[in-house]
């Protein structure tokens, strides 16, 4: 087992009216003045920003609103948000959405006290304590941004789409109240759980040997994001099942899955870039094109490793062929994200050949060369796997 650190800060509030606690655990912590941020439609249509606002009412706590988050948010609001944080003393900042908004939550919150602009972090990667406390109502289970300690953010002029990682932004507090995802159409479902699949995939194959106190952690992850998946697409308004799908999305993401290994993160590298070209591809499907394309690719540095996970999530009986056995798992895997009905290839995500080239260049300054760590990758290979997508 490699030497790790692991903090997580986060507390949890879980269950039918968990956001009518916003206004009184805010309270009990100090707050005085919250910038409510939240996306395009959704959480202003279901009523939750008025019933977040008379909590806070109730609480004799004063806000501010930043709508219009974007899916694959854009680094322009969030300076929006950080003028406001310093034109109105704001002291938390409050996330209602998903991953695009708390990513968008913790950009303002990091840039809120800072002098420069707040894309340096993105850049230069430098740690910061001087970052704002961030609270999160989720409405979408897929990033677990409403505990990782990263934040990933697009800059349209530059046409990047970058990550900054910082303990310090993990979010103090996370309402989680399941009926909140009813109202979620199929696609963006199924993108969350294919998302939250892909985190344990990228934890569990990396260059380390067995770490059984994690491994056996994410394996039974895999096993209950795959059982709760169909039920969740046949009957949106379970709540058991929505329940289930909320709490493995965030222990998918926050760290425990991947403690003492190396982890991999190289597709969600090549997944980034496509969202970067095409602010329009989520990130859920795209993953769902490029995981087994990078397994197809990979899968012969330790073919044991993926027979492993083939019997452990997917039930294969050994056939004796070791490298047979990975590629049956390679295939489950890709039918489990079809049976969700994401896409399996990069045409269905509108993206030709001619675009991989546009690729490589900011996935190199974004991953640095070799990246990976199952197999290393140089860019030769990553343009391989990109064809292999097509
Ligand atoms: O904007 P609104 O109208 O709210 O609609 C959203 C959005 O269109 C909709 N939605 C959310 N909750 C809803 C709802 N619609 C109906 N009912 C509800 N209850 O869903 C759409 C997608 O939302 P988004 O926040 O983009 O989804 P997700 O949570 O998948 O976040 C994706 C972003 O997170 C980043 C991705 O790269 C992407 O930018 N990631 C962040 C990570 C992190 N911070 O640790 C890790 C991940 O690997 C990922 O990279
Ligand atoms: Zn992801």
């Amino acid at each position: 087992m490699e030497n790790f650190e692991f903090v997580s800060p986060t507390h949890f509030v879980f269950g039918r009216g968990a956001e009518e606690q916003v206004g009184a655990k805010l309270s009990e912590r100090g707050a005085k003045k919250v910038l409510i941020h939240f996306g395009g439609q959704s959480a202003v249509k279901s009523g939750l920003i008025d019933r977040l606002k008379a909590t806070l009412d109730a609480a004799g706590i004063e806000h501010v609103e930043l709508g219009g988050v974007r899916p694959n948010p854009e680094i322009g609001l969030a300076r929006e948000g950080i003028r406001l944080c310093k034109e109105h003393n704001i002291d938390w900042v409050l996330a209602v959405g998903g991953g695009s908004v708390i990513d968008s939550a913790k950009a303002v919150a990091v840039g809120a006290h800072y002098d420069g602009d707040v894309w340096d972090f993105f850049e230069t990667k430098q740690p910061t304590n001087d970052v704002l406390p961030i609270a999160v109502v989720l409405t979408i289970p897929a990033a677990g941004s409403e505990a990782s300690k990263n934040t990933v953010m697009s800059n349209d002029e530059l046409q990047l789409k970058s990550g900054y990682p910082n303990n310090a932004q993990r979010p103090k507090l996370a309402f989680m109240n399941p009926e909140l995802t009813f109202t979620l159409p199929p696609f963006q479902t199924a993108a969350g759980l294919t998302d939250m699949f892909c985190h344990l995939l990228e934890r569990f194959f990396d260059d380390v040997g067995a770490v059984p106190v994690t491994d056996n952690l994410n394996l039974s992850l895999m096993k209950t994001v795959r059982a709760e998946a169909p039920r969740v697409m046949v009957e949106p308004e379970n709540y058991d099942a929505r329940a289930n799908v909320m709490w493995a999305g965030m222990l998918c993401h926050q760290g425990l899955a991947g403690v003492g290994r190396h982890e991999d993160w190289a597709t969600h590298g090549l997944e980034h870039e496509l969202s970067a070209l095409y602010p329009e591809i989520t990130h859920g499907a795209g993953l769902a094109v490029m995981f087994p394309a990078w397994m197809e690719y990979v899968y012969p540095e330790n073919p044991a490793r993926f027979a492993y996970y083939g019997r452990e999530v997917f039930g294969l009986a050994p056939t004796g062929d070791v490298e047979a056995d990975a590629l049956s798992a390679i295939d489950e895997t890709r039918a489990f994200f079809a049976s969700l009905g994401m896409p399996t290839t990069l045409a269905e995500l509108d993206v030709c050949e001619d675009d991989i080239e546009k690729l490589i260049p900011t996935l190199k300054e974004n991953k640095g060369e070799p990246f990976g760590s199952f197999k290393k990758l140089t860019k030769d290979d990553a343009r391989e796997i990109y064809r292999l997508a097509l």
